[in-house]
């Protein structure tokens, strides 16, 4: 009866799981006292025997049961008691919305200025032949303009394929080629894309590079057209008092070959390492289609004539950020990412 009393009142004035775990030890485990007064039960006369076996039994039973309520009990509190713990007034955790990436937002933009004006934009093959990168291009296969161009040729041993046909396209001017070919003028088309050159890797230039391409065929196109348009583009994505300039240049496409320069946004023009100290930068070379492109696809070079251009679209991002490296585009750190 004591043994029973302690226990119970023991096991009710109990604070946690670890406290029960005791007190069952110290009645119910091997030297426990209960245990112990059963095991003692042989020195007892053997008349009072089955009364106090009975007895230790009944105590044994009352002390599991006890202990298992208080188990339950406790467990339940603890639930409680944590639940409590979660303010459901706090605001929930906001999911992480991501966004389009720089060089995405302001190619949307491009195209979005183009259309305005009446262009479609088209898409095309990253890996190419010789005859659209090339050929098609004025560029013979002898031609020293090609050294420009430091072309990956993918490896075509295991094909059909002459060896040099098959290449990852250098310029997207490839789909002046094969667009033409396609349609009738009035032609005027843009072509956002990817290019692929083993260039030295620098602030400014990269192995892989984004341009806009773009051209306009049709009868009586002029090189003012060329220019108005560069200008009313520039403009638009650049800001009204963005600054130009115009230089000639050669590219075996077009005749005459004219370079767009833009004042660089990153010094204002005083010069700095992504200018390479010029104070400007290259932004969109352009000229008035050759006769012999017009000619490549089949279109009457006496009656039609047009222009075309790229925009460095990796270069126009660094340039509108004002960032003084192309690297920081495909750098993925959420640091850099986040800010736009
Ligand atoms: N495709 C030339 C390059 O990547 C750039 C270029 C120059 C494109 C003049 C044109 C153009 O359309 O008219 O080096």
């Amino acid at each position: 009866m004591q043994i029973k009393n302690s226990a119970v009142s023991m096991i009710i004035e109990a604070e946690n799981q670890k406290e029960l775990e005791e007190i069952k030890l110290q009645f119910l485990g091997r030297s426990g006292r209960l245990t112990l007064t059963l095991k003692g039960i042989t020195k007892i006369p053997v008349e009072k025997r089955a009364a106090v076996g009975q007895l230790a039994n009944e105590v044994k039973k009352v002390i599991e049961e006890t202990l298992g309520e208080k188990f339950l009990n406790l467990n339940s509190q603890f639930l409680i008691q944590n639940k409590q713990s979660i303010d459901i007034t706090n605001p929930g955790i906001k999911p992480d919305i991501g966004h389009l990436h720089p060089m995405t937002q302001v190619l949307n933009e491009v195209v979005d200025v183009f259309k305005s004006i009446g262009f479609q934009a088209a898409d095309g093959p990253e890996i190419e032949t010789d005859y659209y990168n090339f050929e098609a291009l004025n560029i013979p296969k002898d031609h020293p303009s090609r050294d420009t161009q430091q072309t990956l040729y993918l490896d075509t041993r295991n094909s059909k394929v002459n060896p040099g046909e098959i290449i990852l396209r250098t310029q997207t001017s490839t789909m002046q080629g094969r667009v033409m070919e396609k349609i009738k003028p009035p032609a005027r088309v843009i072509v956002p894309g990817k290019n692929f050159r083993y260039d030295q890797v620098d602030a400014s230039h990269g192995f892989e590079f984004w341009q806009v391409e773009g051209f306009m065929a049709d009868a009586n196109v002029k090189l003012t057209d060329l220019f108005g348009t560069i200008e009313y583009v520039l403009r638009k994505l650049m800001g009204e008092s963005v600054k130009l300039k115009f230089a000639t240049t050669n590219f075996p496409f077009v005749e005459p070959g004219v370079d767009t320069y833009i004042q660089c946004s990153v010094c204002s023009g005083k010069g700095c390492n992504f200018c390479r100290y010029s104070g400007w930068s290259e932004i969109m070379p352009a000229g008035m289609i050759h006769p012999n492109v017009l000619k490549a696809v089949g279109y009457n070079s006496q009656e039609i004539s047009g222009f075309a251009f790229a925009i460095g679209l990796s270069r126009l991002v660094t340039l509108r950020y004002r960032m003084d490296d192309l690297r920081l585009l495909t750098n993925p750190d959420l640091r850099i990412l986040e800010q736009f």
